[in-house]
């Protein structure tokens, strides 16, 4: 099938790379026609694992541009992948996602096309974009011969697994209200549907891995399942961290906690590591825009709104945790382990570590951080903040009066701790995400300490 995509941020660029992998032949578009020179060029403006290497393979089907005429008219399917940031109200900035209806109105041909919306967008946004594109179509003199309908495939990726979740999805979900746009996108995702793509071998299909499970549904249920997914998942996190708030006081072991409720299968191991909380792009900006949405219909999200809160309440608790051992933080030196907000990605959008380190620099103490990937974007993304960057996480530990473990990326586990304590002031370590291993770090000459 002939597949445009609008938008090569994580979402776009993930997306056309696997369906050109599946054997599609994709155009991908962005109007930043600087990270097209660089895609053309085979440079991939994000960190993502494995994505140059699938881009590599697929490149006979993959074509970039920023031209909507070379990209729109004959497509079989057209994604809207742009971004929606959020706005100071807590609803998404809608203007990319309008720029892009409108011009893909004016570029549709007779050629029947389904245009799905990818990204992430405020329920009743499938009706936005129809008469968007309608309106765009009606300037146009053959406006009678474009025949298009509108769906949508919410998207489940998580950053750093980005196309293994797409490759291997838990399901795939379409909104769509004319039935030949759940035909058409049903047979573009046939291949993963029915998993008879053969594997990359740097992306093996997961063992048992069978057919995936495709929910087809009307537009505002497929819209209303991907703030809902990530709603809960947020909630799941905030859940175990105020658990783990009062395990502290009680004396039990959150992990341990963790784990015994998480062998409920109704329940679930996954997405219960207490710690630092959710960051990235997703988590705050769709709680925020679902409460934004609820609010439109005169209705709170009291569940939602907690979450939130105890999502930053556990940033607060890290300063808390660091005044309880140095009792003076003026002055102090203390090291950042990991800026990312999370490991696999450069990715800082709502990092803890930004919030972290803008707390202790208010408080006067000098903030020194390491991160394997995302160093070079925090310093492009936040030239004002005074973090000096070190190269290696022993280079940080120098003189510090404590570490904070912040991203959990898996060389922090093999560090040589001794050298690392040696190096360090006052040997203290806050782990943010319960990552690291306590009697190893006790051993070592460390006083350990994590966050609930
Ligand atoms: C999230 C969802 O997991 C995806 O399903 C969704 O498609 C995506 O948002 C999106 O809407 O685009 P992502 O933000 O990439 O994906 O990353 P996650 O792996 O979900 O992690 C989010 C944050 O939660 C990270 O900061 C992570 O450190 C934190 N987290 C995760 C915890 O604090 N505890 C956990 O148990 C799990």
């Amino acid at each position: 099938m002939q597949v445009a995509i609008i938008g090569t941020g994580y979402v776009g660029l993930t997306t056309g790379v696997c369906l050109a992998f599946i054997g599609h032949s994709v155009t991908c578009l962005d109007t930043d026609a600087a990270k097209i020179r660089a895609l053309c060029s085979g440079t991939i403006p994000i960190y993502e694992p494995h994505l140059a290497e699938l881009l590599e393979e697929s490149r006979h089907n993959l074509r970039f541009t920023s031209s909507y005429a070379e990209a729109i008219p004959g497509a079989d399917a057209v994604f809207i992948a742009v971004g929606t940031p959020p706005t100071p109200s807590g609803a998404p900035n809608l203007e990319y996602l309008s720029q892009a209806a409108r011009s893909i109105g004016q570029h549709l041909n007779s050629n029947f096309t389904v245009v799905v919306n990818k990204s992430t967008v405020p329920i009743g946004s499938g009706n936005w974009v129809d008469s968007l594109i309608r309106e765009a179509c009606e300037q146009r003199s053959d406006a009678a011969s474009v025949d298009f309908a509108v769906a949508s495939n919410p998207e489940f990726l998580r950053e750093g697994s980005a196309l293994h979740d797409s490759l291997y999805p838990d399901r795939i979900v379409i909104g769509a209200d004319e039935p030949r746009a759940l035909e058409l996108l049903y047979t573009l995702y046939r291949p993963i549907l029915d998993q008879t793509f053969p594997a990359p071998t740097y992306l093996p299909r997961p063992e048992d891995f069978g057919a995936v499970p495709l929910l087809s549904t009307d537009l505002a249920s497929a819209e209303l399942i991907k703030y809902a997914a990530n709603a809960f998942l947020a909630l799941k996190i905030s859940f175990i961290n105020e658990i783990g708030l009062l395990a502290e006081r009680v004396g039990a072991n959150i992990t341990e906690v963790a784990r015994g409720i998480g062998l409920d299968s109704r329940i679930g191991a996954r997405f219960l590591n207490a710690g630092l909380g959710w960051g990235g792009s997703c988590f705050g900006k769709d709680t925020a825009a679902l409460i934004a949405t609820a609010a439109e219909y005169g209705l709170h999200l009291p569940i939602v709104e907690a979450a939130r809160t105890i999502n930053s309440r556990q940033r607060d608790r890290v300063v808390e945790k660091l005044l309880n051992e140095l009792k003076i933080l003026k002055g102090r030196t203390i090291g950042l382990l990991g800026l990312a907000f999370k490991p696999n990605t450069d990715d800082l959008r709502e990092a803890a570590s930004i919030e972290i380190a803008q707390k202790l620099i208010d408080r006067g103490v000098r903030v020194k951080a390491h991160d394997p990937i995302a160093a070079d974007r925090f310093r492009r993304e936040h030239p004002h903040m005074p973090v000096q960057l070190c190269q290696h996480a022993a280079e940080v530990a120098e003189g510090c009066d404590a570490l904070v473990l912040v991203t959990e990326w898996n060389e922090y586990r093999d560090l040589d701790w001794e050298c690392i304590a040696k190096r360090m002031r006052h040997p203290f370590i806050l782990d943010g995400r319960h990552a690291l291993d306590k009697e190893k770090l006790t051993r070592a000459g460390m006083r350990y300490v994590a966050l609930n």
